[in-house]
């Protein structure tokens, strides 16, 4: 690992205001349904706990696991399947549950993937988006921070596996 530090972007206060307000716009939309939230292992374990305890209508979970990353900073281009979700999700409101959108090759595959089974409806909520990355296009419609074209770690993103437990956001700074 090269040497570097962590500096903190979004603090523990800003990320839960922020996931209390997505929490309550989700509960609206939703208002008269239940909805089902697909977490994206494992960087969004953190996310998906918190925005779950906001939301106030019915709430059932499931989990996925993907990789396009591997150990290194920069994106591979290839998504591979890890674990595939252990319930149907046909006729349910589905929302994918992400950390952070950098090229949107995860999601855009993923959408692809979970559109085929047939789902009531199926959104993208993310915690954190860096739009200037994007290479795929992909419709998202709950964004708890956009942000700029920084490797950033906590609140279960890693860099190699470290840094998933920071209770806030942090960029990471090579010396
Ligand atoms: P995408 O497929 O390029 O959109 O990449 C999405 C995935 O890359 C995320 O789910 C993260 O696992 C990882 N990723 C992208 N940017 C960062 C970052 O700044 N820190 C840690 N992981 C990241
Ligand atoms: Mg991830």
């Amino acid at each position: 690992m090269e040497k570097h530090h962590v500096v903190t972007m979004l603090s523990e206060q800003e990320i839960d205001a922020r996931i209390r307000e997505l929490g309550m716009e989700i509960s609206r939309d939703y208002a008269g349904k239940s909805i089902h939230l697909i977490c994206i292992l494992k960087g969004s374990v953190y996310f998906t706990c918190e925005l779950a305890k906001r939301i106030t209508i019915p709430v059932t979970m499931d989990f996925m696991q993907c990789s396009s990353y591997g150990a290194a900073t920069k994106s591979s281009g290839v998504v591979r399947l890890d674990k595939d979700l252990d319930e149907p999700i046909t006729d349910r409101h589905v929302l994918i549950i992400e950390d952070i959108i950098d090229s949107g090759r995860t999601l855009n595959h993923l959408k692809k993937l979970l559109s085929q089974r047939n789902p009531a409806s199926l959104k993208i909520c993310t915690l954190l988006d860096k739009p200037d990355r994007r290479v795929v296009d992909v419709d998202v419609e709950y964004v708890g921070f956009q942000i700029e074209d920084k490797f950033v770690v906590g609140y279960g993103l890693d860099y190699d596996q470290q840094y998933r437990n920071l209770p806030y956001i942090g960029v990471v700074e090579f010396e």
